[in-house]
């Protein structure tokens, strides 16, 4: 098979969902791999639409069986994977002092573990391309943690080492791993948090939502279709010599240079 093959983990989801669409659209294969079969059916009709290039899996990330299953699946079918994109993820708004063991230990066990597992068990089938690329969706908050989202800043920080370390691990192989760090993105996951941040404050979610968008000197949040352009971007070949780092798509909002 000459068209490239990309799997992509919280591809339902509005970010993931905007990802493959781009993706399709470049005639690349997609898998996508979530837990709720009612969203993965939707998105995958939608993909179709772009022509027969979607397809999903139902999987947990959070669950090694799920995700050995899922790249059986792919080798069997396709006897490849070029592309990795690990996105299913979230994590609730709060400090030290509201966090819970169990929200550390859920988050950890999704985003962290979810990164690293699928990534470790992809790495046979990605190594066979020869050309591969590994996309980490991340999050600013690695970059620039917050007190107020701590979790986020924890794990952030920890995928964004993980995607350095992998790319230097993997370059001999020819797989380049590489992280985009979305700001506030507008999506399911976004609305929920708006909600959850109005829920401690006298701000409505939309007052919330323009204040941090007043952050950024460009005064908007991000769209999933910003997120998505990056990442067309780092798996084609104009960023064949870009292996090991993570770029923020937040218009400006990260303080740092
Ligand atoms: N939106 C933002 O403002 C923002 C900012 C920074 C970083 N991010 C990061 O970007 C990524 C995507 O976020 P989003 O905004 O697109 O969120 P979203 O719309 O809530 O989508 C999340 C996706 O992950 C899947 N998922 C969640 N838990 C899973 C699990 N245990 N196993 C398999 N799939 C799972 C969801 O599907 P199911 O629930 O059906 O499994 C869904 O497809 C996340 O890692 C998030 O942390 C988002």
């Amino acid at each position: 098979m000459t068209e490239r093959v990309a799997l992509i983990s919280g591809g339902s989801g509005g970010i993931g969902r905007e990802i493959a669409l781009s993706f399709v659209k470049e005639n690349i294969r997609v898998v996508l791999l979530s837990r709720s079969e009612d969203k993965l059916n939707k998105v995958v009709e939608e993909l179709n639409r772009q022509g027969e290039r979607a397809e999903y899996i139902i999987g947990d990330v959070c669950n090694l069986h799920d995700i050995s299953e899922a790249i059986e699946k792919i080798h069997s079918k396709y006897g490849k994977l070029d592309i990795l994109v690990n996105c299913a993820g979230g994590g609730p708004v709060g400090g030290i002092q509201k966090i819970t063991d169990e929200e550390w230990i859920q988050n950890i066990s999704v985003k962290q573990l979810g990164y690293i597992r699928l990534t470790r068990e992809a790495l046979p089938l990605l190594i066979q391309s020869g050309q591969a690329s590994i996309i980490n969706i991340i999050g600013v908050f690695g970059k620039q943690p917050s007190k107020d989202f701590i979790i986020g800043s924890v794990t952030n920080a920890a995928l964004m080492a993980f995607t350095k370390a992998v790319a230097d691990d993997m370059a001999k192989y020819g797989i380049r791993v590489n992280a985009i760090n979305p700001g506030a993105t507008n999506t399911e996951l976004w609305k929920e948090t708006l909600k959850d941040l109005a829920a401690d404050s006298e701000l409505s979610p939309e007052q919330i939502n323009q204040n941090i968008a007043d952050l950024s000197p460009m005064h908007r949040i991000a769209e999933a279709k910003d997120i998505a352009n990056l990442a067309s971007f780092l798996i084609s070949d104009k960023a064949e010599f870009i292996t090991g780092i993570s770029i923020n798509v937040d218009g400006g909002t990260y303080s740092g240079i």
